[in-house]
């Protein structure tokens, strides 16, 4: 896949938090590598690159509430998600894999709100929709239209020492904890 170097400038990945008024720390990071990943340290974030050194499965310490024992889900090399976007690709694991702006998440297919199950939008690829009573939600997580008041669950993520994304379905992050780490990666593209 095509990727273009940038950075981010802003966390978008907090709930409430609009652009520019994240309260986390996103100072620049040094140029590394092209075309080279790199999983930066916020307040929802587990510092990850290439080697991920302190990464394990399961989101790292993450403060997420524990479920139960299933086991983490490899879901694939970082740099596989370089692009923006909601993937159906996990869904018989009851999860999707988003990227929004930057930041690398998986999404519980159980509605925030009575507990149907979600699926993307045949119609419009960047909403998640409920069968259950029809609410809406963003690529952020969002819920926008319908009676869910929070946004999606999100599971334990991390990168382990192959580089490779693990999804902890047994970490959960409702929206208000959305921040802790362990719930996103932010992945940046570096310059060399
Ligand atoms: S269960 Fe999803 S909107 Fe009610």
């Amino acid at each position: 896949m095509q990727t273009d170097d940038k950075r981010l400038s802003a966390c978008r990945c907090a709930s409430g938090n609009k652009e520019g008024q994240c309260q986390e720390s996103h100072d620049p990071l040094p140029l590394i590598n092209r075309r080279r990943f790199l999983a930066v340290a916020s307040g929802c974030v587990i510092s990850a690159a290439g080697s991920a050194s302190g990464a394990t499965a399961g989101g790292g310490g993450a403060n997420g509430a524990s479920t139960g024992g299933l086991p983490p889900v490899d879901i694939g090399p970082l740099k596989n998600f370089d692009k923006d976007g909601i993937s159906e690709e996990f869904i018989q694991h009851d999860f999707f894999v988003i990227r929004y702006q930057g930041h690398l998440y998986a999404a519980s297919t159980t509605c925030p709100h009575m507990g149907n199950t979600l699926y993307r939008d045949s119609n419009d690829d960047t909403r998640i929709l409920c069968r259950g009573h029809e609410s809406v939600f963003t690529a952020e997580g969002l819920a926008v239209v319908g009676p869910a008041s929070s946004g999606l669950v999100r599971l334990g993520i991390a990168v382990n020492a192959e580089g490779h994304v693990m999804v902890n379905p047994n970490k959960q992050f409702p929206q208000d904890k959305w921040d802790d780490k362990g719930s996103c990666l932010v992945i940046e593209k570096t310059k060399s």
